[in-house]
């Protein structure tokens, strides 16, 4: 579905990503992780074709993005939905017309059926569109504005993939819990493939079965949650240290009967 090789990329003389290759199948959810400033989002962004690799190549379903034409690039970014780190919403569009914006601007929909569609899609990120539809993002909490973000992503694209940058950051454990219920169920129900970036190891976990660790630009893991806990390479462990102890919890209890 996505794959990216030997990936070089840099923000003008300063080098970000360095010799990145990884793949994801479809259906797959897949977490990416490292500290900040290791390249996530960037990431994201040249899997949209954001951004161009100065060398490597970035494929999505086995397509070359620095060989299409701007016009193909769209084709192809309309199925994929992606929910910005800080939610990215319009502040002076309602929540509803938030979620029908993609329909709003691009079809010849009229307003009551857009409308309909985004009270659908809303119940399915667990909003209820009587209740908030009306509202302007800042009247929301974060969780429910991640929320819209998400329902918005699902309305403009129908997408085949889901690319989210830290969509629990800054959100209570409540509300982030939400998220990630989401994230999963989208995934297992409507067999999203799925790539999230963030450094909340336990919403990781729940996210993904398998995980990228990204240090300085590079790759530095890639595989399952076993062989991410008993990695030995020095700079996932030093990146799991402040997390070893929500990382045994896990185990244990993903793993209880197996063990
Ligand atoms: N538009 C930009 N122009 C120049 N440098 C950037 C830009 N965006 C990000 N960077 C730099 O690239 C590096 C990686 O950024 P990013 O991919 O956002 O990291 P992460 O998401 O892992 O925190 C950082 O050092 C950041 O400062
Ligand atoms: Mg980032």
């Amino acid at each position: 579905m996505i794959q990216l090789k030997h990936v070089d990329f840099s923000y003008g003389d300063t080098p970000v990503l360095k010799d990145v290759s990884f793949r994801v199948e479809s259906g797959e959810a897949v977490v990416i992780m490292g500290p900040s400033g290791s390249g996530k989002s960037t990431i994201l962004r040249l899997i949209l074709g954001l951004e161009r690799p100065q060398s490597g190549d970035v494929f999505i379903h086995g397509e070359n993005i620095a060989d299409m034409k701007e016009k193909k690039k769209r084709e192809i970014r309309k199925r994929i939905g992606m929910v910005f780190q800080d939610g990215a919403l319009f502040d002076s569009l309602t929540v509803g017309e938030n979620v029908g914006y993609y329909l709003l601007e691009h079809t010849r929909m009229s307003w009551e059926a857009i409308s309909e569609k985004a009270s659908e899609i809303l119940d399915v990120v667990g909003l209820d569109a009587d209740e908030v539809g009306d509202k302007l993002p800042e009247q929301l909490s974060g969780g429910m504005q991640r929320r819209v973000a998400i329902g918005r992503a699902l309305l403009s694209t129908n997408p085949q993939i889901m690319l989210y940058d830290e969509p629990t950051t800054g959100l209570d454990p409540r509300a982030a819990h939400k998220v990630v219920d989401l994230i999963t169920k989208l995934h297992r129900q409507r067999g999203i493939c799925t790539i999230a970036v963030t450094h909340q190891i336990a919403d990781a976990f729940l996210i993904a079965d398998r995980f990228i660790v990204i240090h300085d630009g590079k790759v530095v893991f890639d595989g399952g949650f076993l062989e991410l806990r008993d990695c030995v390479d020095q700079q996932v462990v030093d990146f799991l240290a402040p997390f070893r102890e929500s990382f045994e919890q896990v185990a244990r209890r993903k793993f209880v009967n197996t063990q």
